[in-house]
């Protein structure tokens, strides 16, 4: 269903009761990677901190914990159901609908969001709120989906599915062709030390990385966004390789980038 802000978010909570667990295997998947950066970033004692589109809420503890308790966190989503923030002295958890609201100017020496503005038809605009919510020298690192790794991977059931996932999602406004104009996007809104790199994670058969992709693409059929696969045994030949663990796959690749607003 389509709203006057864009496209209604695609894996919200309403079609289906996976949602729980989709969300904690892509943490599982991708927390390690983000974790890394956020520490290369030098994330420590005392920052004030944004996490948006906070979905479970793990990078949102992680920063709670590093950040102590002269740091402070805002976790903002669309959708607050799924972390409370509960027992944290140092986070605020917010509603907050990216697509017609923007987070507090000038605050933050992090701002982080991990596969939410690939949803959003509204991107470009909720990137520019996101570095005004820098404070000098503050930095921004953003994580999302990008297909291109997929293209070169010839032939085969997995790069089918995958892409005619992505295919299905683009019509429902979501894009994983994004990610790759990030560090010009960055660089275009005065950001410093801009520098982006591509997670591939490839992973058996079984793992979060591959359960998250396939929670996903059952949630996007069963909400109504059907995919077209004419590969042998279609997507069900899929679903049972995803689950096999002498199989290794490609998860979603991410792109990953980072930059800082001028010191004045
Ligand atoms: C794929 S999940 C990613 C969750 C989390 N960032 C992570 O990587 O573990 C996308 C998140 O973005 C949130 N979201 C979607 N549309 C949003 C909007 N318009 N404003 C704020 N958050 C939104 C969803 O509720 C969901 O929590």
């Amino acid at each position: 269903m389509s709203t006057e802000l864009g496209n209604e978010y695609i894996f919200n909570g309403r079609h289906v009761a996976d949602v729980p667990r989709r969300l904690r295997a892509l943490e599982e998947s991708y927390d390690p990677g983000t974790v890394g950066r956020l520490e290369r970033l030098g994330v420590g004692a005392g920052w004030h901190c944004l996490e948006v589109g906070t979905g479970a809420g793990s990078v949102t503890r992680w920063l709670s914990d590093r950040v102590g308790p002269a740091g402070r966190v805002l976790a903002a989503d669309l959708d607050t159901s799924f972390f409370t923030g509960e027992g944290l002295d140092n986070v605020e958890v917010r509603q907050l609908d990216l697509r017609s609201e923007r987070p507090p100017e000038g605050e933050f020496d992090l701002v982080h969001a991990r596969l939410v503005l690939g949803h959003l038809p509204e991107r470009d605009r909720v990137l520019d709120a996101l570095v005004a919510a820098l404070r000098p020298g503050g930095w921004l690192l953003v994580e999302e989906a990008e297909e291109f790794p997929f293209h070169g991977m010839g032939d085969g059931l997995h790069r089918e599915v995958v892409l005619a996932a992505l295919a299905a999602m683009e019509t429902a406004g979501f894009t994983a062709k994004w990610g790759r104009k990030l560090p010009a996007l960055f660089r275009a809104r005065g950001l410093e030390d801009v520098s982006a790199v591509v997670e591939a994670p490839i992973v058996p058969g079984g793992s979060s990385g591959l359960e998250w992709l396939r929670l996903s693409i059952d949630q996007l059929i069963r909400g109504g966004h059907p995919i077209q696969v004419h590969g042998r045994g279609g997507y069900e030949q899929w679903r049972r390789k995803s689950e096999d663990p002498d199989t290794w796959l490609v998860s979603l690749p991410l792109v990953a980038a980072q930059g800082r607003a001028a010191r004045r």
